[in-house]
């Protein structure tokens, strides 16, 4: 067995001593939108510092632990927080979660971040269904020997977000009021926010939204095979669209939106 392997029969033995079972969905909370683990129920709580072989979050905003149980009807493996690349962790550190939820039997991950619009079009408070992303990180979690049983060496990308759940989304949001925009997230390394001239760099190829995680974790989900969901939370307008950029801005953006984006995730869950 690969070193990944041995690593992931060592997390998956600790969850399921804790009580993890089946899961169906894993769900990745960013920035200011982890709450909606608070809703799941018959939750097992664990923190990420408890668990095997994951690395130790630091950024305000982000709780930090493992959250089994039902939402919507279905079991899902949520993380309160994520790792983020600019924390100094490895791309393979950033997406070991999402090798452990494909290890615990997920067929798919829903992955939210808050990130900043650079569609003219966007008011922040908007949530936005990721339809496509620009790796922008200049790293990629597969760089490294391919390890066969967990997926291919040169993975397709086509449909790295999942058509089917875009109509499901979509519909949802219609039937609450939602305004859900829809379109391609730009993932940058971080922790700078973008300067105006790379925010037009963006634009330029085809950028609606930009952040500082989510790629590497879809970049692992296709290359396991998950089905993906991707929610962005746009928190403000991107560098030189609007005067200055901060994160209380952000926080303070995720607080007006969560009751719309827990209540978008949790009923696109059920069906
Ligand atoms: N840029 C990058 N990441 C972000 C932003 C932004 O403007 N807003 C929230 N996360």
């Amino acid at each position: 067995m690969t070193k990944l392997g041995e690593m992931l029969k060592e997390t998956t033995a600790f969850l399921k001593e804790k009580g993890v079972g089946e899961v169906d969905f894993g769900l990745i909370l960013g920035s200011g939108l982890g709450e909606l683990a608070d809703e799941v129920e018959d939750a097992i709580a664990i923190p990420f510092s408890e668990v095997p072989h994951f690395a130790v979050s630091t950024v305000v905003g982000h709780a930090g632990k493992l959250v089994y149980g039902t939402l919507s009807g279905k079991k899902v493996l949520a993380m309160q927080g994520r790792f983020h690349y600019y924390e100094g962790h490895s791309m393979q550190k950033v997406t070991y979660p999402v090798r452990v939820m494909a290890a615990m039997g997920a067929h798919s991950i829903v992955v939210t971040n808050a990130a900043g619009g650079v569609n003219e079009n966007f008011t922040p408070g908007n949530l936005m269904l990721i339809t496509d992303h620009i790796n922008f990180t200049g790293d990629n979690p597969l760089i490294g020997e391919n390890d066969e049983a967990m997926g291919p060496r040169f993975p397709d990308m086509s449909h790295a977000y999942t058509p089917a759940y875009f109509e499901i989304a979509k519909k949802v949001a219609k039937e609450q009021n939602v305004p859900l925009q829809e379109g391609v997230y730009m993932g940058y390394s971080g922790p700078t926010y973008e300067t105006p001239a790379e925010i037009r760099m963006s634009r330029a190829m085809g950028a609606d939204a930009v952040g500082m995680s989510t790629v590497s974790e879809v970049i692992v989900a296709a290359h396991s095979g998950l089905k993906v969901l991707g929610i962005s939370c746009i928190t403000n307008l991107a560098a030189g669209m609007q005067s200055s950029l901060n994160h209380a801005e952000v926080v303070e953006t995720t607080e007006r939106v969560k009751s719309q984006f827990k209540e978008l995730i949790k009923t696109t869950l059920a069906e």
